[in-house]
């Protein structure tokens, strides 16, 4: 991991520091919800000893649905690892569609933390807090090997898919001149209109296009991969920025300890550093 990476990392913590200590002001204020359980950290959660996770299950080795119906991926397991860290169970929510998470972290009530691969951009800060980042992401173009695109040129008039509410889709609608953006709301539905001839490519984060092109979709390949610098981070509700902070000390004390890495080597078979 370089220097820049940290400093970006401590930057956003303080930013987060910051923001704590307003929303502390405003939930005392307010005094939302009447449901959420008050915790000895000064947030609330939804279910008295449990995170309650909201994610879309389709986003492999991050967040997936395994042939068993539990989540499973590098986040699920962080996740557990924070909770654990932190004293409490986890539980995840039946998977929702990418675009609802924001907005459903947002309104409160439902879900503690929203945890997909969300990449912290200026506008979801807007809606809601993110924790520091816990992974380093890109975009990547996806195509059938046979298609005979071989360029960023050549996907001038062509119609590409992506995940609704994503930086894939946003990257595609902005920077492929001449394309059709398709939007869908699973991710596999996405790779299933590729290989089926619906759609000519993928936008999509990086890490995900290459895993579906080496497991299921062996026909299909990375066509570009850009650096699009995208970092992840779990989203939590404006009036539970003690949450937040909670959550930051426990990414902390894993990346302190070397659980973090454990777990980065078990999925990525490299070491995050
Ligand atoms: N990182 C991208 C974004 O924030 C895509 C995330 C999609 N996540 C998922 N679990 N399907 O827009």
């Amino acid at each position: 991991m370089n220097v820049k990476k940290w400093g970006a990392v401590a930057a956003s913590a303080m930013l987060v520091g910051a923001l704590a200590l307003t929303g502390c002001g405003n939930k005392e204020a307010e005094s939302t919800d009447d449901t959420a359980v008050e915790s000895d950290g000064g947030y609330t959660l939804v279910s008295d000893g449990t995170i309650t996770v909201a994610a879309s299950l389709d986003f492999p080795p991050f967040e997936n649905m395994n042939t068993e119906g539990q989540a499973e991926g590098f986040s699920v397991e962080l996740m557990g690892l924070i909770a654990e860290e932190m004293g409490y169970e986890i539980n995840y929510l039946p998977s929702v569609s990418f675009d609802t998470i924001v907005p459903m972290i947002a309104a409160g009530g439902q879900a503690d933390v929203g945890v997909s691969s969300i990449t912290i951009t200026p506008d979801r800060e807007k809606e809601v807090d993110f924790t520091v980042s816990y992974m380093d992401s890109n975009q990547g173009i996806a195509v059938m090997k046979d298609s005979g695109i071989t360029s960023l040129a050549d996907l001038e008039g062509k119609t590409i898919g992506a995940q609704s509410g994503t930086t894939g889709y946003d990257w595609a609608s902005e920077n492929i001149p001449g394309a059709a953006v398709e939007a869908f709301q699973e991710m596999t539905a996405v790779f299933q209109a590729l290989q089926s001839g619906q759609i000519d490519a993928v936008a999509c984060d990086l890490p995900v296009a290459q895993y579906y092109v080496n497991t299921a979709y062996t026909d299909a390949e990375i066509l570009l991969e850009i650096p699009t610098g995208e970092q992840y981070g779990i989203a939590v509700s404006k009036d539970n920025a003690q949450l937040t902070e909670a959550i930051n000390n426990a990414i902390q004390t894993l990346k302190e300890n070397g659980k973090y890495n454990e777990l980065y080597e078990k999925w990525f078979g490299v070491s995050a550093s």
